[in-house]
């Protein structure tokens, strides 16, 4: 049914760079959270330290009530069993067949028979639309082909949170909007805990409960998806509404001087709070024939509210 995983007072730093600092939230347990960030914002390390595979200098990572920084090796490969990841590259075996590439992880971390591992592998190889393509090698299929691929293997351990490194990177605008269609579908069949990391905006604004934003080595804000959707914070205003102007630059960070120079530029008008609706995306809902979990109910009641302010500006 998904876990809640609790960070808390996270750092993490290589050398002398901290990459960033002081981060706490909580995913909870079955929502789509999305983490976005400039490039080099240190989202792929935040993966790799949720899921153990890089130490934070302080701070801890609950997972299921269990520290998993304070755990040592053997118990971590326990723990590591609830997460399925979805790497940035799909992270495929360029050398065996898409069929092959998924049955891996039951292969090596499971005694079940190939006719049970061939039931788990078609199963999922069809919740993301690859049937038919099992003989493929990765080589000789689509980018968008490739992270369904390294999705059906990110699932075939019925992992309790999944994490999604910019699944959108390299992908056209229409794959993306299957993909994401694929993702809120995914989440309300398994209910598993997501976590997605990408720079793309129009994904932050449509898919998740929750957003957060990493910059300049903090967690600016972390929170449910209408609340950042509607901030009047800058950098968070800049970035989900993807503006030139504001804090955040070409070369990732302004100057102080410049960010002063732009936010006197826009004016009142523009940093007025906007009507609660104005900057609202509708969320994708679950697709026909997928039954929505309790907590879509809620959902979407908040979604006719806003979208009622919307059109009656009240
Ligand atoms: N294993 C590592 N050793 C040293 N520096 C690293 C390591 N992994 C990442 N970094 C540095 O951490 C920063 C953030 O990287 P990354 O998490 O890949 O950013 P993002 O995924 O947001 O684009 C980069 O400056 C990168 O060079
Ligand atoms: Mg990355």
């Amino acid at each position: 049914m998904g876990v809640e995983i609790c960070v808390e007072g996270l750092t993490k730093s290589f050398g002398h760079q901290v990459i960033w600092q002081d981060v706490s939230l909580t995913l909870p347990a079955g929502e789509v959270s999305v983490m976005l960030g400039p490039s080099g914002t240190g989202k792929s390390v935040f993966l790799k330290t949720l899921v153990g595979l890089l130490k934070p200098d302080r701070g801890s990572v609950k997972v299921a009530g269990r520290d998993i920084t304070k755990l040592r090796e053997h118990e971590l490969y326990e723990v590591r069993k609830l997460f399925g990841v979805l790497f940035q590259d799909g992270a495929l075996f360029g050398s065996m067949s898409l069929y092959d590439n998924i049955a891996f992880p039951l292969r090596e971390h499971t005694r079940k028979s190939e006719s049970q591992i061939r039931r788990i592998v078609l199963d999922k190889m069809d919740m993301v639309g690859l049937i038919g393509s099992e003989g493929k090698l990765p080589g000789e299929i689509s980018g968008g082909m490739r992270k369904r691929a390294g999705l059906a293997r990110a699932l075939v351990l019925d992992p309790e949170i999944i994490l999604f490194d910019e699944p959108d990177s390299g992908l056209d605008p229409v794959r993306v909007a299957y993909l994401n269609q694929l993702i809120v579908d995914l989440n309300a069949q398994i209910n598993a805990t997501f976590l997605i990391v990408t720079h793309d905006i129009a994904s932050a604004r449509q898919v998740p409960d929750n957003i957060g934003l990493l910059f300049r080595r903090e967690l600016v804000m972390f929170g449910p998806r209408e609340e950042l959707l509607t901030s009047d914070e800058p950098v968070v205003r800049q970035f989900l509404n993807g503006r030139m102007q504001g804090p955040i630059g070409m070369a990732e960070e302004k100057d102080a001087a410049q960010v002063e120079q732009e936010l006197a530029r826009l004016g009142d008008a523009d940093r007025k709070p906007r009507h609660v609706g104005n900057d609202m995306t509708p969320r994708l809902m679950p697709g026909p024939g997928i039954a929505r979990p309790p907590r879509w109910e809620a959902i979407a009641r908040r979604e006719a509210e806003l979208h009622r302010k919307a059109v009656t500006g009240a």
